[in-house]
């Protein structure tokens, strides 16, 4: 196991009908801005109850982040933020809320090139930059930007991450029954991101890590159980709660503490969503499955130890073991009623060059957890995935 730090300042409200107790936690006598998507916090309620809880201070509102939130979206955000010396931001939404507040919360203490330099260097670029504090009320189980530090931000046909100990949420409210209204294609996509991030932290090598090794074991295996069930039964409360935790674990630093980390599926997404509009998570179950093709070997032991501890794949030798793991983990991203290649989002060969010379341009020329996983790798997973 690696040496690491682990500090996670996100104080979390789980459960049901909680967000009077928002009073408890955002600043009063100040002037609060609210931000949110397109409309389905205001459409089933949930930012009328906010602000019902937010009496003694004076509030502002940001609507219209979009999904992949855009960056001059979030710069009018920003404009907003100085315009009425906003002291706190709260989050109403999904990952592209959460992410956007994320980068509002930065951008709003630099000037309009700092921006820029924030969203392509990231905070190490801009000398000096501090965060708005923020909270956030989480609608969406999927990315873990509840208890996070990163935010994922577009700019033009490119998709940049920004990471930093400023941004963590200073407290989240979880509560499952306000997910009851998500469509269940993005139920899907919940379950297939968290469990892709699991997968990012621990389809890599032995690391001689039990504690994280068996943690991410537990939330595949939950999110395998659970994952369908909860787009069948959206109403069911305990099932959806499960989704949402172990979504959020997933995420927020337990698991990928003191391991290798790929996060190559994710780059290569990115890039899917960026220049098609594919969702994030659609983007990953396009590609994981078809990298660990092309990856088998590098990849092996802990593929052999996820298909015996994760799928309960045992007594078949180990060639067999990885291509069943693999062709289960496909299956599972199917029955949640999401494709997994690129033809069936309208992608063709010829779209490929565009998706390298989108790594290129990034610089993601060694990606994954050996950093071996070069331009002509990643074209291989994509032809292999058409
Ligand atoms: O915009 P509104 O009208 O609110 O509708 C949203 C949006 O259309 C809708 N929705 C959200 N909550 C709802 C609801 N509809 C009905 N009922 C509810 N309770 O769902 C749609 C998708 O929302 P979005 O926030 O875009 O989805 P998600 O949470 O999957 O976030 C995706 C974004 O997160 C980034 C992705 O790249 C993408 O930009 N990620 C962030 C990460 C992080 N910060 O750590 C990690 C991830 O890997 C990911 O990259
Ligand atoms: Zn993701």
């Amino acid at each position: 196991m690696y040496n690491f730090n682990f500090h996670n300042p996100t104080q979390i409200f789980f459960g049901k009908d909680r967000l009077t107790e928002l009073s408890n936690v955002v600043p009063e006598g100040v002037n609060i801005l609210i931000i949110y998507g397109g409309g389905s916090v205001v459409k089933f309620g949930t930012l009328d109850k906010v602000k019902s809880a937010l009496t003694n201070r004076t509030l502002f509102e940001f609507g219209g982040v979009e999904p992949n939130p855009h960056y001059d979206t979030l710069m009018k955000a920003v404009e907003m933020v100085k315009k009425h010396k906003i002291d706190f931001l709260l989050a109403v939404g999904g990952g592209s809320v959460i992410d956007g507040t994320k980068f509002i919360a930065l951008a709003s203490t630099c000037s309009q090139s700092e921006s820029l330099s924030l969203l392509f260097k990231g905070v190490s670029a801009v000398p000096g930059i501090k965060a708005l504090p923020f909270g956030t009320v989480l609608t969406l189980p999927a990315t873990g930007s509840e208890m996070n530090s990163g935010a994922v931000v577009s700019h033009g046909e490119s998709k940049y991450v920004v990471m930093s100990p400023m941004v963590y949420p200073k407290f989240s409210f979880l509560d499952p029954s306000i997910t009851f209204t998500l469509p269940d294609t993005q139920v899907a996509n919940g379950v297939v991101d968290a469990f892709v991030h699991v997968i990012e932290q621990y389809i890599t090598f032995p690391s001689a890590a039990t504690f994280q090794d068996s943690t991410a074991e537990g939330i595949l295996r939950n999110l395998i159980e659970i994952g369908r069930k909860t787009i069948d039964h959206p109403t069911d409360y305990d099932l959806r709660a499960n989704l949402v935790w172990n979504a959020t674990m997933a995420l927020n630093g337990l698991i990928g503490a003191g391991v290798p980390q790929d996060w190559s599926t994710h780059m290569i997404g990115h890039e899917l969503t960026a220049l098609f509009g594919v969702d994030h998570a659609k983007s990953l179950a396009i590609v994981l499955p078809s990298l660990w093709e092309i990856r088998k070997t590098q990849k092996r032991d802990k593929l052999i130890q996820y298909a015996e501890r994760v799928w309960g794949i045992k007594e078949l030798n180990d060639d067999i073991k990885i291509e069943l793991a693999i062709s289960k983990t496909r299956d599972f991203f199917e029955s949640l009623g999401i494709k997994t290649k690129l033809s069936d989002y309208g992608i063709k060969a010829v779209d490929i060059d565009k998706v390298i010379n989108g790594l290129k341009n990034k610089g993601f020329t060694g990606l994954s957890e050996t950093k071996d996983l070069t331009l002509d790798i990643s074209r291989k997973i994509l032809e292999n995935a058409l």
